[in-house]
């Protein structure tokens, strides 16, 4: 596939069919995405792929964890957003709810409780990194991750980022029995997309290029 057509094409899924994902294109998928650079080619990313069994599993710790802590998705950030900011999410949620009216469902409830079951997905990717690098190296897993989600679209598969697992770190290490010196930083979804569920009809905006800009000449 084109990659720039991978790039516009590629969004978040949030319905996946139940069919299970052949471990050798999953194999391929990680592959290419660990193509991915990073600072002085450490490779900080430490993959876990968590399906069958295994994954309902780690999907009903995550749903009692949820239910017992409320942490919900959210922008994770020290201070409150500046109102640009805020905007963009109300907006991207706003887009949303035409999506999940039809499927009646209600939007915090679909979207906290889909994070903590991977959306239904028959595979739930983490990413972990050693407690020995600093937060920046954090970068070099958002472009791993980015190589991932485009990789999979190019082999037909869906895939979302589900950073709210990562309120649920002690959970995920503990169901997975995940060594004490390696940080979760990031999970993803993956599977075939279930086109016949409204919210896979959902594709997010994008600001226009003069709002996040500036040039310097
Ligand atoms: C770091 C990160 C964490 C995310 N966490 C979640 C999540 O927990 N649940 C969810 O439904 N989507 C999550 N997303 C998906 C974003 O909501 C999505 O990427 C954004 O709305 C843009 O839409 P698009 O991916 O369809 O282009 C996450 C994305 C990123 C990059």
């Amino acid at each position: 596939m084109d990659l720039l057509k991978a790039v516009q094409e590629r969004k978040s899924i949030r319905a996946f069919k139940p069919d299970p994902v052949p471990r050798e294109t999953i194999e391929e998928i990680l592959r290419l995405s660990i193509h991915a650079p990073s600072a002085i080619n450490l490779q900080p990313w430490e993959f876990q792929v968590v399906m069958g069994e295994e994954k309902e599993r780690l999907s009903r710790r995550l749903m009692k964890a949820y239910r017992e802590k409320q942490i919900s998705c959210g922008p994770g950030t020290v201070k409150p957003l500046p109102r640009t900011f805020g905007k963009r999410g109300a907006k991207t949620l706003e887009g949303m709810k035409p999506f999940l009216d039809e499927m009646k469902v209600q939007p915090d409830q679909f979207i906290n409780e889909g994070s903590c079951n991977f959306y239904g997905a028959p595979v739930a990717i983490l990413i972990f990194q050693d407690d020995s690098f600093s937060k920046g190296s954090y970068v070099d897993i958002g472009i791993v991750l980015g190589y991932f989600v485009l990789v999979a679209h190019a082999f037909g598969l869906g895939t979302c980022p589900i950073g709210l697992i990562n309120a649920y770190g002690d959970e995920v290490k503990d169901v997975l029995n995940i060594p004490e010196n390696k940080g979760l930083v990031i999970g993803a979804a993956l599977g075939y997309p279930d086109w016949e569920k409204p919210i896979n009809r959902f594709k997010s905006y994008r600001e226009n290029l003069d709002k996040v800009v500036r040039w310097v000449e």
